[in-house]
């Protein structure tokens, strides 16, 4: 059985990708600092899958003890990062230490260990104001704020590892806007203080905890001039790194898009979740947020064809998700505490 070390699997996108992990059969060591997640959320995945994880709680620029636990580890999903882009915007230093450090860290631990495959996580954000639509990989590369130029500065640090040492592996998946839970309401995103992003924000307006969404500009070029982005379920992102996985060979350097390669505006995402739940969303329409961009969805064709990959579950889904996690957690993880 391989064991995956996963960076970062406490958190939202990693702990519902661990879950899947266990469910098909891999054994899991999760390396975190529980800097932006609960240990909680480990007990919740080894009850929901009935398996047991290895917890080491450490930080990823701790090349001696990453390189300790990465001992007997077949691969890496690397995680572990920062990704607020208006924080990133405020102390760039900080997203350049956690994010492109921590990872030359965790590169050097894994020369020292001989693990020489990694799925990395990246991010649409490296693409900036989009020059075309759907966005495909070829697009130009202009991202507008630390966190993307974090991500894309780790993207070519890792093309430079692979061009010059056999053996190397890397997947390299750029999200677009990952929203919803696991079907279950156990596991979801647990955002500290108030959200910046729209799904969080939706589900906290909704259970009363604030009293209304503003929406950033409704003078975009978009039908109903609101901003459009292509939401992506986590449960189908984490999918897309089962399938990575399982291409990932001794000698392969790829780059996918995970989206759904449709775009939904603001409105679009109040009125679907207001009809799958049942619930009225307050909302006023505000000035445009600085750094946004109108519209912004994926060609996925590259991940359909080669990965086999494609992401099944719809707005409706996402939308009902995220609902019952946060009904189920109305203080996320300290809920159970
Ligand atoms: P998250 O904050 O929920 O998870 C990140 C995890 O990494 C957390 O558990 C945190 O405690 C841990 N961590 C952070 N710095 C660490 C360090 N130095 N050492 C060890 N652990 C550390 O975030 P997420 O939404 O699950 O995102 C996962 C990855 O995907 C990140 O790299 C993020 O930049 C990227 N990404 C996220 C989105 C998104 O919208 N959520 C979009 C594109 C890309
Ligand atoms: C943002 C980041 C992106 C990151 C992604 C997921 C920016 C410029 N980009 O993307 O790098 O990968 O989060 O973490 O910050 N909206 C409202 N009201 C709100 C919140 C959002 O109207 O309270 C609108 C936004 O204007 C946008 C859409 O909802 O049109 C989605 O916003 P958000 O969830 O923050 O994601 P992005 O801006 O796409």
């Amino acid at each position: 059985m391989k064991t995956i070390f996963v960076t970062g699997g406490a958190g939202y996108i990693g702990s519902h990708t661990v879950l899947l992990l266990l469910e098909s059969g891999y054994r899991v060591k999760i390396y975190d600092n529980l800097s932006n997640s609960h240990l909680e959320a480990v007990k919740r995945i080894e009850r929901l899958s009935g398996k047991s994880v290895e917890f080491i709680e450490g930080d990823i620029r701790d090349t001696d003890r990453v390189a300790n636990a990465l001992q007997g580890s077949s691969a890496v999903i690397h995680f572990a990062g920062v990704k607020a882009v208006g924080e990133s915007v405020s102390n760039p230093l900080k997203y350049y230490d956690n994010n492109v450090l921590g990872t030359i860290e965790l590169l050097k631990a894994m020369k020292q260990s001989e693990v020489k495959k990694m799925i990395f996580s990246s991010s649409a954000s490296i693409y900036g104001n989009p020059q075309y639509l759907p966005i495909d990989e070829q697009h130009p590369i202009n991202p507008t704020n630390p966190y993307g130029r974090s991500k894309f500065m780790l993207e070519q640090i890792l093309r430079d590892i692979y061009d010059t040492n056999r053996g190397y592996s890397f997947g390299i998946l750029r999200y677009f806007n990952p929203i919803g839970a696991h079907p279950s309401g156990e596991i979801g995103e647990d955002p500290q203080g108030i959200p910046n992003n729209l799904l969080p924000f939706i589900t906290q307006v909704a259970s009363g905890k604030l009293d209304k969404l503003r929406v950033f500009g409704n003078d975009y070029d978009t039908p109903d001039g609101t901003g459009v982005r292509d939401y992506i379920h986590v449960m189908d992102l984490a999918e897309g790194h089962l399938r990575m996985l399982e291409k990932l060979d001794d000698n392969s350097f790829d780059i996918y898009n995970l989206g759904t390669g449709r775009g939904y505006s603001v409105l679009q995402i109040i009125k679907t979740f207001e009809k799958v739940n049942g619930i009225n969303i307050p909302y006023e329409i505000v000035s445009r947020r600085a750094g946004d961009v109108p519209v912004s969805y994926a060609d996925v064709s590259k991940a359909q064809k080669e990965l086999g990959w494609r992401a099944k579950r719809g707005l409706e889904d996402m939308c009902k998700d995220a609902w019952r996690w946060q009904l189920k957690n109305p203080k996320g993880y300290r809920s159970s505490m």
